[in-house]
């Protein structure tokens, strides 16, 4: 594995391999562990798009655990933000670094990062995928579950980033998936084709009849990043997309409920299901940290 730029990807073997590595380095922490020697002299720029609180904080305070040395370029203060083309930042990076992770609107700005440097890239999310978070996920699901074996994970809302990036996930581990998103809003459709062929895969626009006997309930924004002008637009057309009791009831008595986080209580989940869950989606994002701790021992080493 080279780089980390979505996780279909990725195999089987190597989700596993992230994952074993994260739980060892979360046992190492809370053990008190020294983890310095494992990145030791290495760094790690990292250039953003958009905002971020997990991934940034996740991946600058692991490097620093791991004993690297991270770099937060905001792309407002770097020449990419005034048009040096991507295939020059690339190169240029490439002989001062050891990696680099990127958060930013086209995906084809991430591979062609890749594609032009010489060193690891890894996607902080784009606008079709967010792979650091679906491993972090798929840590907190084995974590609460203790398999992916017999799961079903469910989806209720955008098909965007993050639904994109759970479907390959849940694909890759085995897991059943279905997905309720409003017409209009549903998943990449080439990665749809692929997870009917390769998986347990349905889609419908009912969160009830997605929710049926699931394991996991995953939702996420009505408006992601770069979406803000279709706010109200949005907010219409997924009424009734909202992760309630209603949803819940339909789902397994011990589901689990996860958000990738920022989350808007009263819209895409009600208060009532994520103060009922807080556990599980804190541990989720504590495990951000973890699992691009994993990502990064196993890229920059
Ligand atoms: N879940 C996630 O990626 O959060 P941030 O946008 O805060 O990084
Ligand atoms: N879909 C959201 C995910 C944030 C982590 C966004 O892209 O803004």
């Amino acid at each position: 594995m080279k780089h980390l730029l979505t996780l279909k990807d990725c195999t089987r073997e190597e989700i596993l391999s992230i994952l074993n590595l994260a739980d060892q380095l979360k046992y190492e922490r809370k053990n008190g562990v020294d983890q310095t020697g494992y990145l030791k002299g290495k760094t790690l720029g990292m250039i953003f798009r958009k905002s971020s609180t997990r991934t940034r904080v996740s991946f600058e305070v692991g490097m620093t655990e791991l004993g690297g040395y991270p770099l937060f370029l905001s792309s407002a203060d770097l020449q990419i933000g005034r048009g040096e083309p991507v295939q020059d930042t690339a190169r240029v990076l490439s002989r001062m670094l050891d990696g680099i992770m990127i958060r930013t609107f086209d995906q084809s700005e991430a591979e062609d990062l890749a594609k032009y440097g010489t060193i690891p890239v890894i996607n902080g999310l784009t606008d079709y995928c967010h792979p650091c978070q679906v491993l972090a996920d798929l840590m907190t699901i084995r974590e609460y579950k203790g398999t992916f074996r017999g799961l079903k994970v469910c989806f209720i809302g955008d098909g965007n980033n993050m639904a994109n990036s759970l479907i390959a996930g849940a694909v890759r581990m085995g897991m059943k998936f279905s997905i309720a998103c409003p017409k209009g809003y549903e998943p990449n459709a080439a990665l749809v084709a692929w997870a009917k062929e390769e998986g347990d895969f349905f889609m419908t626009e009912s969160p009830c009849e997605a929710a049926k006997d699931a394991d996991v309930v995953y939702t996420d924004v009505w408006a992601s990043m770069g979406q803000e002008g279709e706010r109200e637009k949005r907010a219409k057309a997924f009424e009734g997309f909202c992760v309630d009791d209603t949803v819940m009831k339909a789902a397994k008595r011990d589901a689990m409920v996860l958000h990738c986080l920022p989350a808007h209580r009263g819209e895409e989940i009600t208060a009532e299901v994520f103060e009922a869950h807080a556990d599980e989606i804190f541990d989720e994002a504590e495990n951000r940290l973890h699992a691009q701790k994993a990502v990064l021992c196993k890229l920059l080493r």
